[in-house]
């Protein structure tokens, strides 16, 4: 049996512009998706045993078919392999978390293993970005970058094809964050194509607050690495305010950005494709942390807790 996983992620700044060639900063996130790989019979046999939010296996179903087809094709493996999968791990499938990204690589590491075959992680990289497509349609390639390495990242997506630029960025100390999931599945195909629309209705609407994202995350780089925390969670408020501009925020989101501001967060955005899933606080030290992760939960929603820029 082939064994493999992949980190889920929060993206501190520029998703969605990440896609048209903004820098972006990822963070991986210590829950994991893993795979389970056997040679089988006759077709693809997939057991999906990730907690998820409601109705997210079924939404997900056909992306998920076309993914591991694509995958495979990528990988140069013959399409009539019989392969049973497992999926499982502690990273849930909620939209937002790179929970597609993170099952892709951790397959794609599974069944380089049950096939016996040596493929380096920029390989498995390459293969995710390619089942990515089949949930993000125009995927930057973030999320599977997050989910091969690990770590706290600064993506730029290479817009003529050639290797994206990728660094990894370090912080003095990981810093606790909460994540409060709406509940509800977004479709990450469906907001990243409104999002190319509504810019080519609006180009010089558009262009003016892509220039600000990316200036946001220039800054936001500058003051992770000085670690100015009160200034980051400031940044992060600011890029919220443009993702509501460009119309991928929900009431729900606002809700749960409100709520953790109000409990005391740095800072606090929705993170991912939007239109449902997931928010990101800043709050660093455990009480802050426990506080804004009570306040989400008393108002019936699951949380995460965990932390950025831990050293992989
Ligand atoms: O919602 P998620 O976890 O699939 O994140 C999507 C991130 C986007 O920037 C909206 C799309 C992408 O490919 O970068």
């Amino acid at each position: 049996m082939g064994k493999g996983s992949g980190y889920g992620k929060v993206i501190l700044f520029g998703e969605h512009f990440v896609v048209h060639g903004a820098p972006g900063i990822v963070s991986a996130i210590d829950s994991t998706t893993d795979a389970e790989v056997k040679k089988a019979g006759k077709g693809i046999n997939i057991k999906d045993g990730r907690k998820t939010a409601k109705g997210y296996s079924e939404e997900k179903r056909l992306q998920q078919i076309e993914s591991i087809e694509r995958m495979l094709k990528a990988m140069g493996i013959d399409p009539k392999t019989g392969l049973d999968i497992w999926i499982g791990g502690s990273l849930p499938g909620f939209s937002g978390l790179g929970a597609s990204a993170a099952s892709s690589v951790a397959i794609a590491r599974a069944i380089a293993q049950e096939l016996e075959m040596q493929i380096p992680d920029e390989k498995i990289n390459q293969a995710a970005y390619e089942a990515e497509k089949a949930y993000a349609g125009n995927p930057s390639g973030i999320d599977n970058t997050a989910a091969t390495y690990g770590g706290l990242l600064w993506f730029r997506k290479d817009m003529a094809g050639g290797a994206d630029k990728v660094e990894r960025l370090r912080v003095r100390r990981p810093i606790e964050i909460v994540i409060g999931s709406t509940g509800k599945v977004a479709n990450t195909k469906a907001m990243v194509e409104a999002v190319a629309e509504r810019k080519k209705k609006n180009p010089a609407k558009y262009d003016m607050i892509f220039k600000q994202a990316e200036n946001l995350a220039i800054a936001g780089r500058k003051t992770l690495e000085a670690y100015d925390l009160k200034k980051l969670g400031e940044l992060m408020n600011e890029n919220h305010g443009l993702l509501q501009q460009i119309e991928v925020s929900s009431k729900e989101l606002d809700t749960l950005v409100d709520l953790s501001r109000k409990q005391g967060a740095f800072g606090a955005k929705l993170t991912g494709g939007g239109g449902g899933g997931c928010m990101v606080a800043l709050t660093p030290g455990k009480d802050l942390q426990g506080r804004v992760a009570s306040a989400i939960k008393n108002a019936g929603l699951e949380v995460l807790s965990t932390k950025i820029g831990v050293e992989k």
